[in-house]
C-alpha cells in the first residue's frame, strides 16, 4: 500500500490525538487538554484538586478529573483565573472584564466592569473576601468578592499594570507594571504605601512571602529577582540569559520558587538559599505563560501548546513535557499564503468544518458563505446581523481595511494585512485549504489543533 504525503500526515496527526488525549502518562505527568488556543493562566484549588485555566479561545476550563467544564462569557483572551471559594472562581481577561462565575453551575454570576482596557492578572486575599484586577488601564481594581461591587481603584502606576499579590494577612496589595515598579498598596483605604522595586524595565510577574520578609518578580528584561520587602535590598539576583519572564509560582510551604519564561524554560528554585533545584524546557516552541502549585506540591504550566500540564513532584521531567504539537512545516516551506495563515489566523480557525475550542469559527467551506452561519458558534451580532457572503473579496476587503471596519463591533480583533499580494496569496491558499470537496486538503484540519476527544 502506498500512503499519499497528505494520508501520513492525517495519520501522523491522528497518533497526537491519541497521545494527547491519554491525559494520564506515568510519573505523575499529566497533560490536560482540550483548550483551543494558548493557556495564559492557571489556579489550582486549595482544598481539592480541581484545577482552573485561562485561554486565548475567550474560555476558561474547569477540571476536577481528564475532561473539562468550559466556563464561556468572555468576549476576547482570559489572561488570568483564580479560585474564590463557595465554588466560584473569577476570571480577567482583554475584553476589560471580570467574570464571577458559579462552579458547580458553570454559570456567570456577574460581570464586573469597569477597566478600560486588558486584564493581565486577577488575584483573591486570603481569607476570601477582596479580589484584585490588573489592568493595561494602569489601574488596580480592588471589588468586594461577595457583591462584586468595586471598593476603590488604587492610581499610582505609569502605565499598565501585570500582576497582583496580596499580603498573608490582606493589610497590603503588591502591583507591578510596565512602567517598571513594584508598589505596595494600603488595602484598607486604596492608598500608596511605596514604591518597593524601581527596576527600570517592565515588571511582568511578582510573588510575595511576607512572612519571611521578601518579594520576587520577573521582568520584561529577563531580570529575576528577590527583594527584602523591609528595605529593598536585593536578597537572590537569579537572572539568567532569559527573556522575557512570564510566569512565577509559591508552593504552599513557600519552599519552592518556579519562574517561566519566554524560550519555554521552567526553573525550580529552592527558597532556603535560592539555588536551582531543577532546570529544564517545558516546551519546545513557545513561551511558559503561566505557572501554579497544587496545594501537594506539583506544578502547573500553560503555554502554546494549549494543555495544561502537570509535572511531577520532583525530577525525571525534562523529556517528556516537551511540546508536542507536530506543527506546521518549517515557515520556510510554505507558499506564502499558506505562511500568511498559519501566523496570522491558524491560532483562532481550523481550516475544517467541526466547530471545535478555538476562538473563531471554523473556516471549512467559508468561500459562499453567509457571514455568521456555522452551526454551533457563538457569534457576536456584528456577524450575525450581516448579509456579508464570504468570496475572494470579501474575505481580501477584510484584512484590507480591518475586520473593524467591514465588520464593527466583531469579536475578530483588530488586523490588517497591509500587502496586497500577501492578502491575494491568503485568500487563493483559503480557498484551497477550506473547500470541504477538495481531497486531501483538510484531512489533517490544523495538525492537532483539533479538540482531542
Ligand atoms: C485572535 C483570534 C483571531 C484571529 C487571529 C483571526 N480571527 Fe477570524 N475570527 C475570529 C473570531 C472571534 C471571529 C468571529 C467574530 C464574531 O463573531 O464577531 C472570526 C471570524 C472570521 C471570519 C468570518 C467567519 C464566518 O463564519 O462568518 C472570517 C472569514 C475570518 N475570521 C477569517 C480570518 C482570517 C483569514 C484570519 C487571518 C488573517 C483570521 N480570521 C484571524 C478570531 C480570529
Amino acid at each position: 500500500m502506498r500512503l499519499s504525503a497528505n494520508k501520513v500526515k492525517a495519520l501522523a496527526a491522528a497518533v497526537y490525538l491519541l497521545t494527547a488525549s491519554l491525559a494520564v502518562a506515568n510519573d505523575g505527568f499529566e497533560r490536560l487538554s482540550g483548550h483551543g488556543g494558548p493557556v495564559m493562566g492557571v489556579a489550582a484549588a486549595n482544598d481539592t484538586n480541581a484545577k482552573l485555566s485561562a485561554s486565548f479561545d475567550y474560555s476558561v476550563g474547569y477540571w476536577t478529573g481528564g475532561k473539562p467544564t468550559w466556563l464561556e462569557g468572555h468576549k476576547a483572551a482570559v489572561n488570568s483565573v483564580a479560585f474564590l471559594g463557595n465554588d466560584r472562581a473569577v476570571s480577567g481577561g482583554d475584553d476589560s472584564t471580570l467574570i464571577l462565575w458559579d462552579l458547580r453551575s458553570a454559570k456567570m454570576l456577574q460581570r464586573l466592569e469597569g477597566h478600560t482596557a486588558k486584564i493581565m492578572s486577577v488575584t483573591v486575599s486570603a481569607d476570601s473576601t477582596l479580589i484584585a484586577s490588573a489592568s493595561w488601564d494602569s489601574r488596580i481594581g480592588l471589588w468586594d468578592a461577595d457583591t462584586g461591587a468595586l471598593r476603590v481603584w488604587l492610581t499610582g502606576h505609569k502605565s499598565g499594570v501585570n500582576d497582583v499579590a496580596f499580603s498573608k494577612d490582606g493589610t497590603l496589595l503588591y502591583s507591578a507594571s510596565m512602567d517598571g515598579t513594584v508598589r505596595s498598596w494600603n488595602v484598607a483605604d486604596g492608598s500608596p504605601e511605596r514604591v518597593e522595586v524601581n527596576h527600570g524595565f517592565g515588571v511582568n510577574r511578582l510573588v510575595v512571602n511576607d512572612r519571611e520578609g521578601w518579594l520576587a518578580y520577573g521582568s520584561l528584561d529577563g531580570g529575576t529577582r528577590v527583594i527584602d520587602v523591609e528595605n529593598g535590598n536585593v536578597i537572590a539576583d537569579v537572572t539568567l540569559e532569559r527573556r522575557p519572564i512570564l510566569a512565577l509560582a509559591l508552593n504552599s510551604d513557600a519552599s519552592r520558587l518556579s519562574v517561566g519564561d519566554g524560550d519555554g524554560y521552567i526553573m525550580v528554585l529552592d527558597t532556603r538559599d535560592w539555588s536551582v533545584a531543577r532546570d529544564f524546557r517545558a516546551a519546545k516552541s513557545g513561551p511558559v505563560w503561566a505557572l501554579a502549585y497544587t496545594n501537594d506540591g506539583r506544578l502547573l504550566s500553560g503555554g502554546l501548546d494549549e494543555a495544561v500540564t502537570v509535572w511531577p513532584e520532583e525530577g525525571r521531567v525534562a523529556a517528556q513535557g516537551a511540546d508536542q504539537q507536530p506543527f506546521h512545516r518549517p515557515p520556510n516551506e510554505m507558499e506564502n499564503g499558506e505562511r500568511q495563515f498559519v501566523r496570522k489566523c491558524s491560532i483562532c480557525h481550523s481550516l475544517g468544518t467541526d466547530v471545535n475550542r478555538q476562538a473563531g469559527p471554523p473556516l471549512g467551506g467559508v468561500f459562499g458563505r453567509l457571514a455568521g452561519t456555522v452551526e454551533g458558534y457563538n457569534y457576536s451580532s456584528a456577524l450575525t446581523g450581516n448579509d456579508l457572503v464570504w468570496n475572494d473579496d470579501t474575505i481580501n476587503a477584510l484584512f484590507d481595511v480591518g475586520p473593524d471596519e467591514l465588520t464593527p463591533g466583531s469579536k475578530m480583533p483588530m488586523q490588517r494585512i497591509t500587502d496586497a499580494q500577501d492578502r491575494i496569496d491568503l485568500v487563493e491558499y483559503l480557498k484551497r485549504a477550506t473547500d470541504p470537496d477538495a481531497p486531501g486538503t483538510n484531512t489533517d484540519r490544523q495538525n492537532g489543533q483539533v479538540e482531542a476527544e
